[in-house]
């Protein structure tokens, strides 16, 4: 595997392979599985998950794994083409990543969009930047519109729970958040849902529609999977024999870029914070995840959250577990 990049550049048979792997692993453990090999882990991004469940899958399979960020006792990195360097920033990505990259035998990258103008998001042109620069294998830790690790653990938990994939019935909802976040796991939730073969409804107020390229995309996967896509404003009806309800907040697609507009619109939406009555319709064993983190009263109420229903705990370790997949797949020894 020379790169992690997106769950749908995968056939379902890849992933159901990279889930068994997956679950050998956790319960089989291969301490020697990637002895002597050396991840590379570039955050330009903040993160608690990605960064813990990477370095501890290395460290499972016997490798290892060093850090950067921006946040530690490095030069000032400069990502800006074609700038003259006369600032702050003493050192620019297109060395410093390459230089990243040559210490080890793969490289994960996170970086967030910049979430001023969609088109260039949606292109993934930041992300593209940056992998450009380096020929070793790449896992994507979470760009402008990708997040695969996060898919490939929510895919695995949907298994764990037995929930079904034909037939699943799976809301992704918008919920409230004082910021305007990216659309990197909305995006790729649905995605994965779809490939998965679910009927999912996507569940939003008017001015956070996803993109609509994202949508006609979800469409050709579920069409393919024997899933279907539904788009709404209105509870009860998405919630109705619900599997699963994914929350999660992104930013106003009406409003892309113009933080102004985008916080008038959202804090009309403060009541959506998931909670026990949006449940009514719904399975009795509809369960609630979300990627982490997640702000307690906000998006989510706390006897959600502790109770049953909650399956965020779960998912957060399978990051840990399906990264371990991915890592034996690209570094481990391919008979
Ligand atoms: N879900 C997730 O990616 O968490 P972090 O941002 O903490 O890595």
């Amino acid at each position: 595997m020379k790169a992690f990049n997106n769950l749908t550049d995968f056939s379902n048979e890849e992933i159901q392979a990279l889930i068994e792997l997956a679950v050998r692993l956790d319960s089989n453990p291969e301490p020697e599985a990637l002895k002597g090999k050396v991840l590379s882990l570039l955050f330009l991004s903040p993160s608690l998950r990605t960064l813990a469940s990477f370095q501890a899958a290395m460290t499972r399979l016997g490798g290892g794994s060093f850090v950067i960020s921006p946040e530690m006792s490095i030069h000032g990195i400069e990502s800006r083409p074609g700038i003259v360097m006369d600032g702050a920033a003493a050192e620019h990505i297109r060395e410093a990543v390459p230089v990243i990259a040559s210490y080890g035998d793969a490289i994960g990258i996170r970086a967030f969009a910049e979430r001023k103008n969609i088109e260039a998001d949606m292109q993934e042109n930041e992300f593209s930047a940056l992998t450009d620069l380096i020929d070793t294998p790449y896992i994507n830790m979470e760009s402008a519109m990708n997040h695969p690790c996060q898919n490939l653990a929510d895919w695995k938990t949907m298994d764990d729970l037995n929930v079904p994939s034909n037939g699943g019935k799976f809301v992704l909802s918008w919920a409230y958040h004082p910021l305007a976040l990216p659309l990197a796991v909305p995006a790729s939730t649905l995605h994965m849902a779809a490939k998965r073969g679910m009927d999912v409804t996507v569940l939003r107020p008017e001015g956070f529609e996803l993109p609509a390229a994202l949508m006609e995309k979800a469409n050709t996967i579920a069409a393919a999977t024997g899933g279907s896509i539904k788009e709404t404003d209105q509870r009860a009806e998405a919630m109705e024999d619900a599997h699963i309800i994914y929350a999660k907040s992104w930013s106003s697609t009406r409003h892309y870029g113009d933080k102004l507009n985008d916080q008038k619109l959202r804090e009309q939406h403060l009541d959506w914070c998931v909670d026990e009555p949006w449940f009514e319709n719904a399975r009795n064993d509809c369960r609630f995840m979300h990627c982490l983190p997640v702000r307690r009263g906000v998006v989510v109420a706390d006897n959600i959250l502790d109770g049953p229903r909650s399956v965020v705990i779960a998912e957060a370790r399978n990051r840990m577990l399906a990264q371990m997949a991915v890592l034996h797949q690209m570094l481990g020894n391919q008979k």
